[in-house]
């Protein structure tokens, strides 16, 4: 079962181009989906320097680099039914 997640997304001016734009509302429309809102944090970060790997996305501490709005959802599957792995 589902306990907290944050999921934290960068929203500096390179990620956000490269697709976070997009796949903020893909993250936001999934929770909602799965009635995940309360159990997932979902917060915007600056910039973290490592542009070149962008659109970049922490979850639960576990970094992905360039996450495109088709991967996104398996993604979130995956890490949020199996925390750790
Ligand atoms: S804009 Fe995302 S790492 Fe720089």
């Amino acid at each position: 079962m589902i306990q907290s997640y944050e999921i934290q997304i960068c929203l500096g001016s390179s990620c956000f181009s490269r697709g976070n734009r997009e796949v903020v509302q893909v993250i936001r429309d999934y929770l909602k989906k799965k009635h995940l809102d309360d159990k997932v944090m979902l917060r915007g970060a600056r910039c973290m320097d490592r542009c070149s790997e962008g659109p970049y996305l922490i979850i639960n501490g576990k970094t992905f680099v360039k996450t495109g709005v088709q991967d996104v959802e398996k993604l979130l599957e995956k890490e949020l039914a199996e925390p750790g792995k």
